[in-house]
């Protein structure tokens, strides 16, 4: 049985890989942080049915603790590593820059030192970002195209980016990055647009919300399915050599168009429920990302197979049930009413 450990195991990405190594047959080992509040429920699935068998094992770690991930390597012998933790969230880079830039860079290269002394082959895959591309180009953007990070999230990916290159090329390890579009799930944070949007509309057509605030409504981005792209991750440590790897949908959409797609999925008109305000906006801004992904498509054989229409109405299906069950208990004093937005960003 192959062993794979996956950093930021509960995280979206996390829970779907997770999912999909299972059934390929895998031992999964995932890290997860210490929090005060349990903060494994993407998983929790997961671990009902997979613990006991031993097929899913959790370990405390973080990226900042190189002694918790390199004891793990030893342990585990891992035959694939999938490096997904990270501060992942750019408008937050801004505000907490050293941590983001701590956790995206110190990761991959302790990951990569362990993985180079130990006797076996160790695949090492990492989450390279679309946000490394920065956005100015009005075009589509391939392996080759440069990078131009404009926050200190993108800049601690880039340095990750050529240090898992760089040992790719140095030390003959087998080491990938997905450069991954934005993908987006029912599972996905719901501090990230789409989310935050669907998340919304699900709790407006119940008449628990009146209002959504966003921010920069122009702003366009290659959105495909998170669950399509593990598949790609998957794929690419599959395949005969390592390399980088486009992973992106080749279309891309405004937020606007996001918001009237979502809204219309409940019969409403978005304009009347959003508003703007500076508060959402960035420092330095993404304007616009889309990907060419003809390389996985071609050597991976790789192709999302949810559309983008797909993909907002399954996010809205989801947000409103959950929107409904929130709306019982608030009618049973259950739970108290919370606010437009319960977190920033
Ligand atoms: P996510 O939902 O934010 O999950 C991030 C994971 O990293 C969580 O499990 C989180 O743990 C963990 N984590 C954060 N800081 C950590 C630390 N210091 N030590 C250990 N674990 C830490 O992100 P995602 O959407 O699944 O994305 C997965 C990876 O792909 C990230 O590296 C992201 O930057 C990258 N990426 C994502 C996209 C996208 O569109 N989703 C596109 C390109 C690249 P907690 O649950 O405890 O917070
Ligand atoms: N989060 C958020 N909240 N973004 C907003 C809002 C808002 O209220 N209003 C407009 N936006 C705009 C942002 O300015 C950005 O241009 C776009 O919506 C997408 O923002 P996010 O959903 O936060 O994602 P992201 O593109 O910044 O980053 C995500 O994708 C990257 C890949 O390109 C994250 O998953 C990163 O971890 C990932 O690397």
């Amino acid at each position: 049985m192959k062993k794979a450990i996956v950093t930021g195991i509960s995280g979206q990405d996390g829970s779907y890989l997770s999912r999909l190594l299972i059934d390929k047959g895998y031992e999964v080992h995932g890290t997860i942080r210490r929090s005060s509040s349990i903060n494994t429920s993407r998983i929790d699935d997961i671990i009902a049915e997979h613990e006991s068998s031993g097929r899913l094992n959790l370990h405390y770690s973080d990226l900042l603790d190189s002694s918790s991930l390199s004891n793990l390597i030893t342990n585990i012998q891992p035959d694939e590593i999938y490096n997904l933790a990270a501060q992942s969230h750019v408008a937050v880079s801004f505000k907490n820059p050293i941590f983001t830039t701590q956790t995206g860079t110190l990761g991959s290269i302790t990951l990569l030192e362990s993985v180079r002394y130990l006797d076996k082959e160790v695949k090492f895959y990492q989450a390279s970002s679309s946000e490394m591309y920065g956005g100015d180009f009005i075009g589509s953007l391939n392996e080759e195209s440069p990078f131009n990070p404009k926050s200190p999230y993108a800049a601690s990916k880039v340095f990750a980016h050529n240090v898992t290159k760089l040992y790719r090329e140095t030390y003959n390890l087998f080491a990938v990055n997905g450069i991954l579009f934005n993908h987006e799930s029912p599972l996905r944070g719901e501090t990230f647009v789409t989310r935050k949007i669907t998340k919304a509309v699900g709790r407006i057509a119940m008449g628990i919300q009146s209002k959504l605030t966003l921010g920069n409504l122009d702003a366009s981005r290659d959105w495909g399915f998170a669950g399509d792209y593990v598949q790609a991750m998957y794929l690419m440590m599959q395949y005969k050599n390592p390399d980088d790897w486009v992973v992106a949908t080749g279309e891309t959409y405004t937020v606007k168009e996001f918001a009237e797609k979502a809204f219309s999925a409940v019969n409403l008109n978005w304009e009347d429920y959003v508003t703007t305000s500076e508060k959402y906006f960035r420092p330095n801004e993404v304007g616009y990302l889309l990907g060419d992904p003809s390389k996985a498509r071609k050597n991976l054989k790789w192709k999302p197979e949810v559309s983008f229409d797909q993909l907002v109405q399954k996010m809205v299906e989801h947000d409103i049930n959950q929107a409904k069950k929130e709306a019982t208990l608030l009618k049973e004093s259950l739970i108290s009413p919370t606010w437009e937005n319960p977190v920033v960003n």
